[in-house]
């Protein structure tokens, strides 16, 4: 009776083993070996997708290491080389600069300055290694004493289209330095539109931008802030980054910066966020990158280093996932050591 309201089970059954079980779906037969793995594996983590991200900091012969982010430093444009040698070494094909100026005022002036860390790191890196595709991080809040990503009213609310201003002229900076591509995370409505017609303004048409589409208000930013000294003096960034519960929103703010030009669309962070990367996967056709952020980072070095992790297994497992989600590009503080392990493994 039941046999005849099923068929696909009844054909089933007919082709049992001697101990009773179906034979039909067997999927382990795939993956008993290395090389039936490898044949059908889904999706590929190669150095190819990988951006370091660096810090630049004013000043000569700085290397100093930030504690939450081990094996990271503020670094000095004089010290860039040895790490681009290293970079070119491994295969790494990108940078995305931060940059830490020695002096911060209100409008975060030093973000737009031709002397300023980030333009002298972009011509350092054209210089050493022209190879490189150079990311340039476009936002006020390492620059700005308050430490908020744009200008401030009296009330110590961010104005958005006055800090647009601002963001366009650092962007600028930094295309006239040589940067290939800029990226701002500032989270300002507009911002893709504003650097686009800055940019074109200034003669810099071939210069793209990644911008930070969906970046949410994390708690996953901890480390950089320190490693940036750019944690707010007052409120948070949540009136402008986005509220950690929403997804659809996120797609409506890719949709906007498609739709003003955007080249490269971002999801930040990654690892919490997987289900958004998939969603923007599904309704863009642009490039997508995803941001392993200093907290991301942070949680799998300290489980690592009390044993707790297998550091390796741990890390190429979040950026595989990262991956398989939808993400082209992956930003990883993780980028150097997983290019060797992955080059290892070869
Ligand atoms: C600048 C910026 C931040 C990060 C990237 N760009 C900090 C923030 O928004 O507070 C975070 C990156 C990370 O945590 O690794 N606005």
């Amino acid at each position: 009776m039941r046999e005849q309201q099923m068929p696909d089970l009844a054909e089933d059954a007919a082709q049992v083993s001697p101990s009773g079980v179906p034979l039909r779906a067997r999927p382990r037969r795939l993956r008993r070996t290395d090389g039936l793995r490898r044949l059908v594996r889904e999706h590929q983590l190669q150095v190819d997708h990988f951006v370091h991200p660096i810090f630049v900091a004013d000043g000569v012969d700085v290397l100093h290491p930030i504690p939450a982010l081990a094996g990271h430093a503020r670094l000095s444009v004089d010290r860039l080389p040895s790490e681009l040698a290293e970079l070119t070494r491994l295969g790494i094909p990108a940078v995305l600069l931060f940059g830490v100026p020695n002096d911060k005022d209100a409008t975060g002036s030093r973000a737009w300055s031709p002397d300023g860390p980030v333009p002298r790191a972009i011509r350092e890196i054209r210089r050493a290694a022209p190879e490189q595709v150079v990311m340039a991080d476009v936002c006020l809040c390492e620059y700005t004493g308050h430490g908020h990503c744009g200008v401030v009213d009296a009330a110590g609310a961010v104005m958005n289209d006055a800090t647009l201003v601002l963001l366009a002229r650092a962007a600028v900076a930094y295309a006239d330095a040589g940067a290939d591509i800029v990226a701002p995370s500032a989270m300002m409505d507009g911002h893709v539109a504003a650097l686009r017609a800055a940019l074109d303004g200034a003669g810099h048409e071939d210069v793209g931008i990644m911008s930070y589409s969906a970046k949410y208000a994390s708690a996953f930013y901890g480390p950089f802030r320190d490693a940036a000294g750019s944690t707010p003096r007052f409120g948070s960034r949540r009136g402008y980054q986005m509220d950690v519960a929403n997804a659809r929103e996120a797609l409506r703010e890719v949709a906007i910066d498609e739709a003003e030009g955007a080249d490269i669309v971002m999801v930040k962070p990654a690892g919490p966020f997987l289900d958004v990367i998939a969603a923007a996967r599904a309704r863009t056709t642009l490039p997508l990158a995803a941001y392993q952020v200093s907290g991301e980072y942070a949680m799998l070095r300290a489980a690592a280093e009390r044993g707790w992790l297998d550091e390796r297994a741990a890390v190429l497992e979040c950026l595989t996932g990262i991956r398989r989600a939808g993400a082209d590009l992956v930003i990883s503080y993780y980028a150097k050591q997983a290019a060797g392990w992955l080059r290892d493994e070869r």
